[in-house]
């Protein structure tokens, strides 16, 4: 018998620990860990966000770490054995910051095209969100790492998330088949040590203390027994949440500690209800075992590591135009080569937000073609230029602008409450101060009646009309060379906000200011007048910020110049973490600043264009896209995207995703349009109901449809069988390989319902099956797929509340073949 076996478990321990202690237990402390009760041995659990990089448990650590692909490159693999493998490299790279449990992955449906967190969530298909998420859950809990996948439930938008209302019954088919279902399809494959909670309420109560959702359905319809943690600051009450089912409040004891002592000593809360709540954080650490330590924190620059985030990108990128084969490059045919946009040197890697980190390094894709091309054609030529800015915040002003008492950088000085007198002063290097609650730095300092100052010289290396702007959470004034220039209100910003959505407190100020001149520049900013609400911390915080002038008119001219020249242009455009992040929806999907006019200013005078995009949601191309003669989307393709791309564009890599979320024609195409994000009096409807994506039917609206990616092969299907055999669909096909390279098809299987004499409407289609086959050029595989019956036939039952499959025919579609099978008897459940 193992050492391990003969331990006893930390479940077995519930009758030793006090009230106190077991109270302690149900809360987090040190935002990203809960505590221990080191007496009994039994250890604290750290937690650690995110799939698409573990990041240091600190969140002011600014430590590196692997950043892979964000999920919706992750989701345009298909591919269930990749993501199973991402998921053990993340059990490794947890380990490394000695984290227990991976907080992810992320679930929420992509219901709109604006969702600014849609990149770090899957796709708008239930089955194909469930599965793959699902496979990263178990390739991370194969290692003793448990996996928390989150939000439950409805957390599809980030406008006022912390109390929108979505407002629908979770007995209505909207929320069973879209929202709810992808949860199902991911506990049917896995079973995750923790789900998060989301934020919005549901039905008219906050998913943190919603009975129906995690009791009545998590729980007992569908069986789950791993853990609930609540989303950072998303518990509003002591009782209901215990009542509900919520096992653990995050990040700290807000409404429990004391408050949850004092509610059992009044008989609010029983024993009972507290030790189902506790056993189940006993238990979480019995299930993550293999991984309780507790070193230091480190980054591992790791080849393993590198090779998989390649791998995934690369099975990620999705070819969604390829005219007349501009791709793949040629350097023999195509020599001159024109790359334009900020992006090809500075690509975006990550969406903004907890799903965001600090990559290890950032590879430059110009300075990869340059290569590629030279060592193909030594007389190739790689022009680049940067062309129209794409930034939405105006960046920290450079250290080498600056200068304080002799140094470089920024002066800062603190004080407090109607003190001329600073308790603390500092030049910092970058002009920035970040303290978010306590302990304040310098420690004395008062949250809501201290002041600072901000003293700097700026010497511009332009003459201009530049922007100066500064991104602060208190009342400020701004002076040059002591006239009073600027003077603005404190923010009216949350917590949320100050984290992730600079661009509502920053205060821009246009200024004609001439090179190599000094502004001596001082900044006055006052604490927020009061503490943030709900125990969030206070944030406190000012950043000098400058832009000096661009002139877009001779940006996109200089692009130009380039593309006339040359036998290609490729144009890097897109967004980044500035415009798609927790904590705030996008107004819009088009390129942000002048993009659009540039890449048409391009293809006017290109011989062929082809056009990259970095995005997390679907781009709204129409303004461009009959002009271009390829397209590309990159997603955000982390820290190997670089490479990732160009071997793509340089056909070392045949192109292998598929979009996992529909593209529509416009945002107002999509059936969430009118409807999204939260309304005024914060209510949430689901107006489109079960027609999320390309359920919704309506083929005109739709440039490029769920399921689309090109490749640099093609492939054939041979006749698709269909049967039903003891309560499984069955499915096979032969697909082969043939073009004259290797490639990867995904073959889909949709399931059709009957149209005549239906009781209800459904959709079109339904994805039920999906598989990724590699083939090299010439081979060819037998694929065959066995699905439930029930899963991939049956709609929600309203009246009833359970699923109801019909009898009667029914169809399968793979590619273009579409075969009927029978459902020789109804059937009516309701269980996972
Ligand atoms: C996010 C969660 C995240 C948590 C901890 C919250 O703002 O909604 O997804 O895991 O922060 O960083």
């Amino acid at each position: 018998m193992s050492r391990m076996e003969t331990t006893p478990s930390f479940e077995s321990m519930l009758a030793q620990l006090t009230l106190e202690e077991k109270i302690s237990l149900l809360s987090g402390h040190q935002f990203n860990a809960t505590p221990g009760v080191p007496r009994l041995g039994i250890p604290p659990i750290k937690v650690a966000d995110s799939i698409n990089g573990i990041r240091p448990s600190d969140p002011s650590n600014d430590q590196t770490t692997t950043c892979f692909p964000s999920t919706t490159c992750l989701a345009s693999t298909w591919d269930v054995e990749l993501l199973g493998r991402l998921g053990e490299q993340l059990a490794h790279q947890a380990k490394l910051k000695s984290a227990q449990v991976v907080l992810g992955p992320t679930i929420n449906i992509h219901r709109d095209p604006r969702g600014g967190r849609n990149f770090e969530c899957f796709s708008e298909d239930t089955l194909l969100s469930g599965q793959l998420a699902g496979a990263i859950v178990n390739g991370i809990q194969k290692h003793g790492v448990g996996a928390c996948p989150k939000h439950f439930v409805c957390n599809d938008s980030e406008t006022l998330r912390h109390s929108y209302n979505v407002a629908e019954s979770p007995h209505g088919r909207t929320l069973r088949e879209i929202y709810l279902a992808a949860w199902q399809h991911l506990l049917r494959v896995s079973d995750p040590v923790a789900i998060m909670l989301a934020y919005n309420k549901v039905d008219g109560s906050f998913c943190s203390e919603n009975k129906t959702l995690v009791t009545d359905i998590l729980r007992k319809t569908w069986g789950y027994q791993g853990a609930t943690i609540s989303d950072w600051f998303a518990v509003h009450s002591t009782v209901e949440p215990i009542r509900a089912g919520l096992d653990l409040e995050m990040p700290f004891p807000i409404n429990r500690g004391p408050k949850l002592l004092e509610a059992v000593r009044r008989g609010l809360v029983t024993e009972q209800e507290l030790d189902a709540r506790v056993t189940n954080m006993l238990r979480l650490r019995d299930r993550t075992k293999l991984s309780h330590q507790d070193n230091p924190e480190r980054s591992e620059l790791s080849e393993e590591a590198n090779n998989l985030a390649y791998e995934l990108a690369s099975s990620g990128i999705v070819l969604l135009k390829n005219d007349g084969d501009v791709l793949p490059l040629d350097p023999l045919q195509t020599p001159k080569i024109a790359v334009i946009g900020e992006f090809a040197t500075n690509p975006p890697m990550t969406g903004g937000g907890s799903a965001s980190c600090k990559p290890q390094y950032s590879q430059n894709p110009v300075a990869l073609l340059q290569s590629a091309f030279t060592a193909a054609n030594p007389t190739s030529q790689v022009h680049h230029v940067p062309g129209v800015r794409t930034n939405a915040i105006i960046p920290i002003a450079p250290t080498s602008l600056l200068t304080s008492s002799g140094q470089p950088g920024a002066t800062i000085s603190y004080y407090n409450p109607n003190s001329t007198i600073p308790i603390h002063t500092t030049t910092l290097p970058t002009p920035h101060i970040s303290m978010l609650g306590p302990p304040y730095n310098p420690p004395s300092l008062s949250p809501t009646t201290s002041h600072l100052t901000l003293t700097t010289t700026l010497t511009p290396l332009t003459t201009g009309t530049h922007t100066l702007a500064v991104r602060h959470t208190g009342a400020l004034t701004l002076t040059l060379n002591s006239t009073p220039l600027l003077s603005a209100p404190q923010p009216d910003i949350t917590t949320s906000d100050y984290l992730f959505h600079p661009a509502l407190y920053e205060s821009r100020l246009p200024l004609p200011l001439t090179a190599s001149t000094p502004y001596l520049i001082h900044l006055h900013m006052s604490s927020r007048t009061a503490l943030m609400p709900n125990g969030e911390p206070t944030p406190y915080g000012l950043t000098l910020c400058l832009e000096e002038e661009s002139n877009p008119t001779a940006a996109i001219d200089s692009a130009v110049l380039t593309a006339f020249e040359a036998d290609v242009a490729l144009v890097f455009a897109g967004r980044n973490e500035q415009h798609e992040s927790e904590g705030f929806d996008m107004d819009d999907i088009r390129l942000p600043g002048k993009q659009e006019e540039m890449i048409r200013a391009v293809a006017r005078v290109a011989k062929k264009t082809v056009v990259v995009l970095y995005c997390g949601n679907p781009v709204d191309v129409e303004g461009w896209v009959d002009e271009v003669d390829g397209v590309v989307c990159a997603h955000f393709p982390g820290q190997e995207g670089g490479r990732a791309v160009v071997d793509v564009l340089m056909g070392g890599r045949s192109p292998g995703g598929r979009l996992a979320t529909t593209w529509r024609r416009g945002v107002e195409r999509s059936g969430s349009f009118g409807w999204f994000p939260a309304q005024k009096g914060e209510v949430v409807r689901y107006g489109e109901g079960v027609g999320v994506g390309y359920r919704r039917g309506d083929r005109e609206g739709v440039r490029w449809g769920f399921g689309f990616g090109l490749g640099y092969t093609e492939f054939w299907h041979g006749e698709l069988e269909v049967e039903v055999v003891e309560g499984m669909l069955r499915c096979v096909v032969r697909v082969g390989n043939k073009g004259g390279r290797e490639g990867a098809e995904v073959v889909q299987v949709y399931v059709v319902p009957e149209r005549e004499g239906r009781e209800v409407w459904r959709p079109e289609r339904e994805l039920k099956g999906f598989t990724k086959v590699k083939l090299g050029a010439g081979e060819s595989k037998k694929v065959e797929m066995e699905m439930d019956l029930k899963m991939a036939c049956s709609y929600w039952d309203e009246k009833k509340r359970c699923w109801r499959m019909e009898k009667g025919t029914y169809w399968v579609q793979v590619g273009d073949q579409t075969k009927s099978f029978a459902v020789a008897a109804a059937a009516e459940w309701n269980h996972l």
